[in-house]
């Protein structure tokens, strides 16, 4: 809470490949938070050098999220959109939270055991402390609530002990935040195998479709969709990948099953795949304009960062403030 006005915050990785899933699930619906929330949306730069980036790459991804979150229409004058690097009161308060933060409670996460596997040339000590940086992002804020995937909400349990635990040293320091996992949206599953969720770290590029992939490529990925050997557009549970296609077009289109099912009765496969593909090319044709649009102008993405990392600023800065304050660091 910043002012009395509710605050949000969520962190995304420099990376352009989002899905459908995650367009449907949560981009698209990410412009009404902030109605009602104080919206911060961070391109967390500095969690991703925690595994080893090619610089070019990551600048190029670091404009591009950017530019994407643009696009899918979160408007930067009504969030606060910025890259974690330009804001130097993450990288200082993750220090001092280093140093409120327990070996034992790194140790225990699950996705410093996972990338520790994954990565196992290089367990620096950035990949152990990732948790704490981002405990400072989400705590510079006053943060209330914070939409973050399942993978994630560990992360945020963690947050919500080290800001009860400074609190209770130093009152009245931090917002407790909450994570909110988000349930709205619908689950949209992989097209190779239609019960396991659509990610974006799919090895088969044919069983995600990327908000940026061009028309070809969708309709010629969702031609390839696995389904079953029946015929029939029928929404029921042993018939997965039809469930999945009807889905996707109905999120689409806005129409409902049982319109979707008379719409396609009595022809095939094919021709209801082919559907889908041209439903969804044509709905993310508005989003990749913008994107492309954006992605030409980098001295306009630049003053948008710098604006946003300015409004960021002001509220990290009185945060810090009262931290170094608190712990007996001297002003001047
Ligand atoms: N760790 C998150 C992820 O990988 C990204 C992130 C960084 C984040 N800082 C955050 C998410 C703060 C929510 C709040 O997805």
């Amino acid at each position: 809470m910043f002012n009395d006005q509710k605050v949000s915050f969520s962190g995304v990785q420099p990376s352009g490949n989002l899905t459908i899933g995650n367009y449907l699930g949560a981009l698209r619906n990410f412009s009404h938070y902030s109605e009602a929330y104080k919206c911060f949306y961070c391109v967390v730069d500095e969690h991703a050098i925690t595994v080893r980036q090619n610089p070019a790459d990551l600048r190029r991804r670091t404009y591009e999220t950017l530019a994407l979150y643009i696009a899918c229409g979160l408007d930067p004058n009504k969030n606060t959109l910025y890259v974690q690097s330009h804001v130097h009161e993450h990288a200082e308060l993750a220090w001092i939270l280093d140093c409120f933060t327990m070996f034992g409670e790194l140790s225990r996460m699950t996705q410093f055991k996972d990338k520790s596997a994954k990565h196992a040339d290089n367990v620096n000590a950035g990949l152990f402390t990732y948790p704490t940086l981002m405990a400072a992002d989400i705590l510079l804020y006053q943060t209330d609530v914070v939409p973050v995937g399942i993978d994630q909400k560990q992360h945020v349990e963690l947050t919500r002990d080290i800001a009860n635990r400074f609190n209770q040293l130093y009152p009245d320091t931090f917002t407790v935040p909450e994570p909110v996992v988000s349930s709205t949206g619908m689950k949209i599953m992989s097209l190779a195998e239609p019960t396991k969720k659509m990610s974006k770290s799919d090895e088969n590029v044919n069983a995600v479709v990327y908000i940026l992939d061009d028309k070809d490529t969708i309709i010629r990925k969702f031609k390839r969709a696995v389904t079953d050997s029946d015929t029939e557009v029928r929404y029921a549970d042993e018939k997965p990948g039809i469930q999945n296609l009807i889905n996707i077009y109905s999120c689409f289109t806005g129409k409902k099953i049982p319109e979707i099912e008379q719409e396609f009765r009595g022809v095939g496969y094919g021709e209801f795949k082919l559907a889908v593909g041209e439903a969804c090319s044509q709905a993310l044709e508005g989003v990749q304009n913008a994107f492309k649009e954006l992605m030409s102008d980098k001295k306009q993405l630049e003053d948008l960062m710098k604006k946003g990392s300015e409004e960021a600023s002001w509220y990290a800065r009185r945060t810090l403030g009262k931290v170094r304050k608190k712990l007996g660091f001297i002003q001047l």
